[in-house]
């Protein structure tokens, strides 16, 4: 094994991830993935590439899918180094899985989110540190410390640079649960904004009502915490568009996965989508422009130190 000198040990699973290897070097260290061996019947095994003992690991894990196999991945990883008498050991997950499932939507399901937080804790992990989760306010009921990091500051100044081109902007909230995320960010930069109502229909479509703010002639950014389908931006750029928009782009922290959704929103007559690197999905395409939180969460992680 080999031995390491930084305060940190940084743990990557074994999906790899531009964004951790971005923040470790931020925090002066390397990002080490973990060793993995696939069994024939699907099993593995995980080993840590790296002595953890005294160490404060960090176990980073962006997730752009299966996230079932890596949360399983995760609390070995956690059991490993809590085995390997690590001094403290943090989860980094930039975008927390199951966030959505936050309430009980209908009888016969669970919480997710709490469960996969109780896990962590279980496991041995001391502390997390996640951006933008659906509904902040869930983390209250996690049982470890969790830091929930918001990327305000970074659209911000994304949203800055675009007030000095264009006279007529317009913040966009495409449902309630954007709404306080739209409302600060419109405060902070006084500008207008607007916001619909958003219903998920049994069948899985969309129905918009409420629809709040004048888009007639502006630029329009639609901010959301995430995006999935891309259903959600598309309805709602419709709309705007029959209200007169002149340009709309989508704002989300949590990127498209998939390649055909972006397909879809450029078809929908979207103009443009900024998205952050939490998902660690590589874009080579001109519609999406990427926002990194890798100094969001560096300076997060190397604050930890000194929190007990
Ligand atoms: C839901 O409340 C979230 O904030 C997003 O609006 C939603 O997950 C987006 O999903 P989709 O792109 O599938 O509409």
């Amino acid at each position: 094994m080999v031995e390491e000198t930084p305060s940190f040990t940084f743990i990557v699973g074994s999906q790899p991830s531009a964004l951790a290897t971005d923040v470790a070097h931020l925090l002066g260290c390397e990002a080490v993935s973990v060793r993995k061996k696939t069994f024939n019947d699907g099993e593995t095994r995980l080993q840590l590439p790296i002595a953890v003992a005294g160490k404060e690991v960090i176990i980073f894990q962006a997730i752009p899918n299966h996230p079932d196999a890596v949360i399983f991945e995760t609390l070995r990883l956690i059991d490993a180094a809590k085995n390997s008498d690590a001094k403290s050991i943090t989860v980094a997950f930039p975008c927390y899985p199951y966030a959505r499932q936050d309430r009980k939507l209908e009888d016969g399901c669970g919480l997710p989110p709490k469960l996969i937080a109780k896990l962590l804790k279980t496991a041995g992990a001391d502390r997390l540190v996640t951006v933008d989760i659906h509904a902040p306010r869930q983390i209250d009921d996690f049982p470890l410390s969790t830091f929930n990091l918001s990327t305000e500051a970074l659209f911000a100044d994304y949203l800055r640079q675009r007030m000095e081109k264009t006279d007529e902007i317009l913040l966009f909230a495409p449902d309630r649960g954007a709404l306080s995320r739209v409302r600060s960010l419109a405060k902070i930069l006084n500008l207008e904004f607007g916001w619909a109502d958003k219903q998920r229909l049994v069948d899985g479509t969309l129905k918009l009502s409420d629809f709040h703010g004048n888009a007639h002639g502006k630029s329009v950014y639609i901010i959301d915490d995430r995006i999935d389908t891309g259903g959600t931006l598309i309805a709602v750029a419709t709309r705007l568009k029959q209200a007169g928009a002149q340009r709309i782009i989508g704002i989300v922290t949590h990127g498209v996965t998939s390649p055909t959704v972006l397909e879809r929103l450029e078809t929908a007559g979207l103009d443009g989508l900024v998205e952050t690197d939490t998902r660690n999905v590589t874009r080579d395409k001109n519609f999406v422009e990427v926002l990194s939180v890798a100094e969001l969460l560096a300076k997060k992680l190397k604050s930890l130190d000194k929190i007990d």
